[in-house]
């Protein structure tokens, strides 16, 4: 996710873009850039690496760039490490056109092939890069025309603004899939990847449908659709608050990237599925490297450590390799067994928790292959690994993970199918299906999404307990702890979660008239086991909330209230478990008006011991 923002009117462009910037630097803050154009259509552009302040401080303030209209970008990287080269804007070589860019083009590698053979130099490894040579390889006279051609081009996600240097007094923007506003003030006109980088300049919006070409001056914007016919657009008006306006309008970032998880697996799932098949372009196990490994390491902390229990059932069962997980905290003292034949995975969203650097650095000592799965382009943990598996989420601001999370997971069952391929322990058909139901996920959750108030009405009937208990088997017990802490760490009520049938051996002597037990019962194959330990709960007075897939209907007999997932396939059913469970956790601390957001003693990523 990064933030783009554009301008054209009677006021100097450059300070103009650097505080729209300031605005959006939640959306990505490794390193920004601006370009504007004078009336002579001179393009300069300046990039930094680093906060914004590094540009402001580059240009003055934009003083030092003159010129009524440009475009900005402030970014989080995808592709390519954070520097000023991979910077946006990017420019085509004639310097004719410049380019800012949200989204990933998901074909850019095929692109960039094309644009070579032509004879095309790339100077940076983005992929937005493809984009400025594109418009000036079919550029031919006709600026609109040339645009709509390379739109057609491009598959994947994409916010767009555009400057070309024969219109100095206009500048164009398209969106698909990626967020975009057109501002309009008087005698001047705006873009930006959403409200608040405006709204101290106006209050009134368009916004783009995929794929139109809005061509913008200080004077007047006009929307042309796939069809090149003018489209009218209603203005709106909008009275949020920018503090609200930042999240989008969602009254917290974290139930903001709760919604954002339907893009965020998208993100980080289709570009890696070619052809019905996977393709890990960006990491280098060969498949000589793969049928040696002997054993798995996976390696995080908190929700990472979680997604890590996912990862270890997914891949035993598709692989067969034994996969033994380890707090990171942990891992490095207990003489971990490792050597080349070993291959540790390190999880984690922000690739600066300490604890698991130092369980990375362990396991490269013990000469193991070193495989990180990473939300932060160019992080300590992406940068020391031997291969990083990136995440697509975005920025996650909230400190409790959620995209974060449910993209590790996602991450790791391409890892785990790509390996089962390679290793030839999946039927064929058995892959196909779960490559179906790994596209599927995205909208699995957009549909979880689209009933909040089942998880609403629940959280209204327990935010009073003290203690809550989650139980499940095999997978579903990792569901359940990570649906624990979500609940522990943003509302301070005290959850625990225990394999289901582990209850009985202490625990369940805790359980009394009362007790709300949250049971994921979701795996048919151990459900009759579940509904048992159930039942035991049951008998001792608790009351049970189960989640469960739509073949588990039975646990209705039995459970006080059942949410029910969408049908996928059950190995991928953790992802939906967990938007489940982080609503629920979300709205309790909610309606007791916790600061889930920044939750006390809590930090997003703890870089100390
Ligand atoms: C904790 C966060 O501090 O660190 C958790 O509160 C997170 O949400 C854990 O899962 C690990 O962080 P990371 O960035 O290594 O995934």
């Amino acid at each position: 996710m990064c933030g783009i923002v554009g301008y054209a009117g009677r006021r100097k462009a450059a300070p103009l873009l650097l505080d729209g910037l300031k605005k959006l630097e939640y959306r990505g803050y490794d390193s920004s850039g601006i370009a504007v154009e004078n009336a002579k259509g001179e393009i300069q552009a300046v990039k930094a690496k680093g906060r914004l302040i590094k540009l402001i401080e580059l240009t003055s303030g934009g003083e030092n760039l003159d010129g009524t209209v440009g475009i900005g970008h402030t970014r989080w990287a995808t592709h390519g490490e954070p520097n000023d080269v991979n910077s946006h804007p990017h420019l085509s070589e004639d310097g004719r056109f410049a380019v800012v860019h949200n989204g990933i083009i998901e074909n850019y590698l095929e692109l960039k092939s094309f644009l070579t053979d032509k004879g095309f130099k790339f100077v940076s490894q983005t992929d937005t890069e493809v984009i400025a040579h594109l418009l000036e390889y079919y550029f031919d006279g006709d600026v609109l025309d040339c645009i709509r051609k390379v739109l057609n081009k491009l598959s994947g996600s994409y916010a767009l603004g555009i400057l070309f240097n024969e219109t100095p007094d206009v500048f164009y923007a398209i969106r698909k899939d990626s967020p975009l506003v057109v501002g309009l003030g008087k005698d001047e006109n705006f873009i930006a990847s959403d409200m608040p980088a405006l709204l101290k300049h106006t209050r009134n919006f368009i916004l783009l449908s995929d794929d139109e070409i809005a061509c913008i001056s200080g004077t007047k914007v006009v929307i042309y659709n796939k069809n090149m016919e003018v489209e009218e657009k209603k203005p709106f008006f909008v009275d949020w608050d920018p503090e609200t306006a930042e999240k989008g309008g969602y009254p917290h970032f974290m139930l903001k990237e709760i919604h954002e998880q339907p893009k965020a697996v998208r993100d980080t799932v289709m570009p890696r599925i070619k052809d019905d098949k996977i393709v890990l372009y960006d990491i280098s196990l060969s498949a000589e490297y793969v049928k040696s490994i002997k054993k798995i390491n996976i390696v995080g902390c908190g929700s990472a450590y979680h997604a890590g229990i996912i990862g270890k059932y997914y891949i035993e069962r598709v692989c067969r390799i034994p996969v033994e997980t380890d707090f990171a905290s942990e891992f490095r003292y207990r003489s971990p067994i490792a050597d080349e034949r070993v291959l540790t995975i390190i999880i984690s969203q922000s690739g600066e928790t300490a604890d698991t650097l130092a369980a990375l650095r362990e396991a490269k000592r013990l000469k193991s292959r070193t495989l990180a799965v990473v939300n932060v382009l160019g992080s300590s943990i992406a940068r020391e690994a031997d291969d990083v598996l990136y995440t697509h989420a975005g920025p996650e601001i909230a400190v409790a993970t959620t995209k974060g999370y449910t993209t590790q997971v996602a991450a790791l069952y391409l890892i785990g199918l790509y390996l089962a391929k390679t290793l030839d322990t999946i039927p064929q058909s058995e892959y196909e299906e779960q490559l179906k139901s790994l596209k599927n996920l995205s909208d699995n959750i957009t549909k979880l999404l689209e009933k909040p108030e089942e998880t609403q009405y629940l959280a209204s009937l327990y935010y009073k307990n003290k203690d809550l208990f989650f139980i499940g088997r095999g997978m579903d017990y990792a569901s359940a702890l990570e649906g624990a802490l979500k609940l522990k760490e943003i509302s301070y009520i005290h959850a625990e979660a225990y394999p289901a049938g582990e209850l009985k051996h202490g625990t369940i002597s805790l359980i009394e008239n009362g007790s709300p037990v949250i049971a994921v019962a979701v795996d048919k194959r151990l459900f009759e086991k579940t509904l048992s330990n159930i039942k035991e709960v049951k008998t001792r007075g608790a009351k049970v909330i189960a989640v469960a897939s739509n073949e588990n209907r039975a646990v209705e007999n039995e459970a006080e209230h059942t949410l029910y997932i969408p049908d996928c396939h059950p190995l991928l059913a953790p992802v939906l478990t967990a938007v489940y469970l982080q609503l629920f956790g979300y709205y309790v601390a909610a309606v007791k008006g916790c600061d889930i957001d920044k939750p006390r003693n809590l930090a997003k990523s703890v870089t100390v011991e």
